[in-house]
């Protein structure tokens, strides 16, 4: 695998290996097994894959948490190196690399950007759009790979596909967990280890939520929810919605939900300091 950190530099690469539109992942780095599992799939696919590692200083909307974001760069190039083979490349640019001057631009997601990380990170989904279509527009995939864990983000990039990059093909992963059921993330790193300890609660916590469709109201669902979170010490919800696959739309009774759809019960959590969110599927029977 090579390593990368110039859009000319990506230019050249494809020049040589004869080969371009790779299969790509998009990261921030502070590689775990999810963001390998995107890998794994990428490089089963595509002749090519590129993966890149940019903690996009745009989509943080507390400057303290892009100060404090783990950067494990030496260990991310060798769990990449287990995968990536001759011709796939790791993309990283420096923040002057892909914002040569301040991105000004505003893009518009209308009311998949009005719920859940849309209200409580305000020009977060702006940033992601603004650092992916540079990516694209570096990169020129041929299909890119995003986890469902980001459930409102991979539905955001998907409209931003459809609209702005119509040749890049979605591919959304599934969610890989820690043994205790944990969603893998950068973040988890950072927990207090007794706040690590009691964080497979979350999981649990969704796995009967989603068991609860059956018998009980939304708001039944949602308090339950709320209660069992916020019972954890130094544990506190932030939302709990259970919104239409696709619109995003927040279900507020059962009557509504149409057995052609699907949902998902989305969460966000602070375990202490630090900002959690998973989701699972919530299947009508
Ligand atoms: P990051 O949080 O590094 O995640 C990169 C990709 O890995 C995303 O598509 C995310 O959904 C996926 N991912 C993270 N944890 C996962 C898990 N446990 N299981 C499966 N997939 C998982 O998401 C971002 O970076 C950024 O917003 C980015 C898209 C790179 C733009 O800056």
């Amino acid at each position: 695998m090579k390593v990368l950190t110039t859009a000319k530099e990506v230019r050249e690469h494809y020049r040589i290996s004869v080969l371009r539109n790779p299969g790509f992942v998009p990261t921030m780095g502070a590689l775990h097994e999810g963001h390998l599992s995107l890998v794994a799939r990428a490089a089963e696919r595509c002749r090519m894959v590129a993966v890149s590692i940019f903690v996009n200083p745009t989509q943080f909307n507390d400057p303290q948490d892009l100060l404090k974001y783990p950067r494990t760069l030496d260990a991310d190039l060798e769990m990449l190196s287990g995968h990536l083979r001759e011709n796939d490349f790791v993309f990283v640019p420096s923040v002057e690399e892909i914002y040569p001057e301040p991105d000004t631009r505003r893009f518009d997601f209308g009311e998949l950007e009005r719920v859940m990380e849309g209200v409580h990170r305000p020009g977060h989904f702006n940033g992601v759009a603004q650092v992916v279509s540079r990516l694209f527009d570096i990169i020129r995939p041929s299909y890119a790979f995003f986890g469902q864990k980001d459930f409102q983000q991979l539905t955001i990039i998907r409209e931003l596909a459809r609209r702005d990059y119509p040749k890049v093909e979605i591919i959304a992963c599934p969610i890989v967990r820690e043994h205790d059921g944990l969603a893998m993330s950068s973040r988890n790193r950072r927990l207090l280890t007794q706040h690590r300890e009691k964080a497979g609660e979350i999981y649990r916590t969704l796995i009967a939520a989603a068991a609860m469709i059956s018998d009980y109201e939304i708001n039944e669902i949602r308090e339950f929810v709320a209660d069992r979170i916020n019972m954890i010490p130094d544990f506190r919800l932030e939302y709990f919605e259970i919104v239409e696959e696709g619109t995003l739309k927040p279900v507020h009774s059962v009557i509504e939900m149409s057995p052609e759809k699907k949902y998902f019960g989305c969460i966000a959590l602070w375990a202490g300091e630090i900002r959690l969110i998973d989701n699972i599927e919530i299947g009508l029977r």
